[in-house]
């Protein structure tokens, strides 16, 4: 067996249950999951279980740059989602990084997509805001050099973004990186969005308002109507996340995260739009990269 990455904890160290390796991406050979601490949930999803409090210098981020930088040099016309939030930041800085230490890695046949933007999306209106455009290029997008969509070139017509990643993916992404909302959706996919839908412009709900602008005071729609914020996103459906051949879900972060987490995995509840993140238990390859215990 091949020594563990030097921020992965030694399987001695970490005991988890190793999973039926015909289940997992086939791009992820058993050689490059042995070094990491994988188990199988009841749900049916694949958790890669960080150590609580980011013990022994293993992140939630870091496990994420494996899993981005594994699917890109095993495929590399890879053909990526990626997320905003402060959740994949460190696994941003972790990818640009392996570029400042010498093992660089090739995008240059890649194609990159995000997530979600608000409508309109913010460029310095307000301020404080920025939009996921912004955040994209500074994080990854400028260091990379991928060929990337945004999706703020898409709002007059959702529908194109859908088409274009089915344009460069025919049988849909290669990989698609997802945190959670506190209220457990799913990009903007907001409590209530059906498994069927599509990429389109949704009203943002006053828990989302919170969880992202109430650094700024804004914690309802009615407030962020008033000061200027945004009350709608653009995002992408959950039918074209569900149809990504590998899903990696990030969660770290609050409590109340760990809580919505818990409820979406629930092997004994079928998912349901009350709770989008669920919709993932119908997936058959999910990566759950977390420090909560699920
Ligand atoms: C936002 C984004 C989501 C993101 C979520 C979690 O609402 N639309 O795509 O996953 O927040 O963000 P964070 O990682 O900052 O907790």
């Amino acid at each position: 067996m091949p020594e563990a990455p030097d921020f992965l904890p030694k399987s001695s160290l970490y005991p988890v249950q190793k999973t039926n390796r015909a289940s997992v991406n086939p791009l992820f050979g058993a050689q490059f999951l042995s070094s990491l601490p994988f188990s199988k949930h009841r749900s049916g999803v694949k958790i890669l279980a960080v150590p609580p409090n980011n013990t022994m210098g293993v992140t939630v981020g870091k496990t994420m740059q494996q899993l981005v930088a594994e699917q890109l040099k095993q495929k590399p016309d890879s053909v990526f989602v990626f997320p905003t939030g402060n959740t994949p930041l460190s696994g941003y800085q972790a990818l640009r990084d392996m570029g400042k230490q010498g093992e660089k890695l090739d995008w240059s046949q890649s194609k990159v997509f995000h997530l979600d933007e608000y409508v309109p999306p913010q460029s310095g209106m307000p301020q404080q805001l920025e939009s996921y455009a912004t955040y994209m290029k500074r994080e990854l997008l400028d260091h990379i050099g991928a060929e990337a969509f945004l999706v703020k070139d898409y709002l007059r017509d959702p529908s194109a973004y859908d088409a274009a990643i089915f344009r460069q993916a025919p049988d849909g992404p290669d990989m698609v990186i997802l945190g959670i909302g506190k209220n457990g959706h799913i990009a903007f996919n907001e409590p209530g969005s059906d498994a069927k839908s599509q990429t389109r412009i949704v009203d943002l709900t006053d828990a989302t308002v919170k969880q992202n602008f109430g650094e700024f005071g804004v914690n309802t729609v009615q407030e962020a109507k008033q000061q200027g914020f945004p009350t709608q996103a653009m995002t992408l459906g959950m039918e074209t996340i569900l149809k990504a051949k590998t899903i990696v879900l990030l969660a770290t972060g609050e409590a109340s995260k760990g809580d919505v987490l818990r409820k979406a995995l629930d092997p004994d509840s079928p998912p349901h739009p009350s709770i989008p993140a669920s919709y993932l238990k119908n997936h058959p390859n999910v990566y759950v990269v977390t420090d909560f215990t699920v």
